[in-house]
């Protein structure tokens, strides 16, 4: 793993800007594996900038998001199709036929979950996954366990991260219970891995996923067996390293 502790979140979403900008300059084609939440925000941001300036091509790009909340629709200000058109997709060139995210209406849950596995099958490599971190050290929505999850798959989402979403919502009833997310295959099969953090409370969650032992107990641990991480933390999230 690369570690780079920069100073604040402005840094750190350049930083992560500049590598997702050269893949894309280096392979106009790309696919990139994409998360959502508060973390990528500023990075979606400063990618829109290089955009809007004429320095990056999104036409030829590809898209394949992480997960999604069950029940929600993709026009639901919450859902997480609605998130990334808002904050990426409408500012860019990107074909929206190109970007996948998964179908919270979707109720058969096995349908849902093999087929995304076999549209990024049919990718056959993720060029570049960013990742977020939630608190309990989840990656995707795949929350701490007692096994690690290959596959796409329905969880449960857990009472903390349900607490922590919550702000995003009116209240938390609001907060859907289940999610469908990618699996540690889709993840682990990415040939870059970007995992970013920001903030004093995921301190805790950067250092066991960095240090501690590879355990399903802190889901992002398992990325110390791919060959090709780069963690970009600020200070506050970086301050156990
Ligand atoms: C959600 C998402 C994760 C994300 C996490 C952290 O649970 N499913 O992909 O990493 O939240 O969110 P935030 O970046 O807002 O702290």
């Amino acid at each position: 793993m690369k570690v780079s502790v920069v100073k604040n979140y402005d840094e750190m979403s350049k930083l992560a800007a500049d590598i997702i900008a050269s893949q894309i300059v280096i392979k106009p084609n790309a696919v990139l594996g994409l998360a959502t939440g508060s973390t990528p925000v500023g990075t979606y941001q400063k990618l829109i900038e290089k955009y809007e300036k004429g320095e990056l091509d999104f036409s030829k790009v590809s898209s394949v998001n992480l997960d999604e909340y069950v029940g929600l629709s993709p026009e639901n200000e919450q859902s997480y199709r609605y998130f990334m058109n808002d904050n990426l997709f409408n500012h860019i060139n990107i074909d929206k036929d190109n970007t996948h995210v998964l179908s919270g209406l979707e109720p058969d849950a096995e349908k849902e979950c093999k087929s995304y596995d076999d549209l990024i099958d049919c990718y056959e490599n993720i060029d570049i996954q960013v990742l977020g971190i939630g608190r309990n050290g989840h990656i995707g929505f795949n929350e701490p366990s007692t096994a690690f999850k290959a596959g796409t798959h329905c969880v449960e989402l857990t009472e903390e991260t349900i607490a922590d979403n919550t702000r995003f919502f009116d209240s938390v009833e609001e907060v859907p219970t289940k999610a469908y997310t990618m699996g540690m295959k889709g993840i682990m099969k990415a040939k870059k891995i970007i995992l970013l953090a920001n903030g004093e409370n995921k301190a805790d969650a950067i250092k066991k996923a960095i240090y501690g032992p590879i355990t399903p107990e802190v889901p992002a641990s398992i990325l110390q067996l791919h060959n090709d991480v780069v963690v970009i933390v600020d200070e506050d999230a970086g301050k156990y390293l």
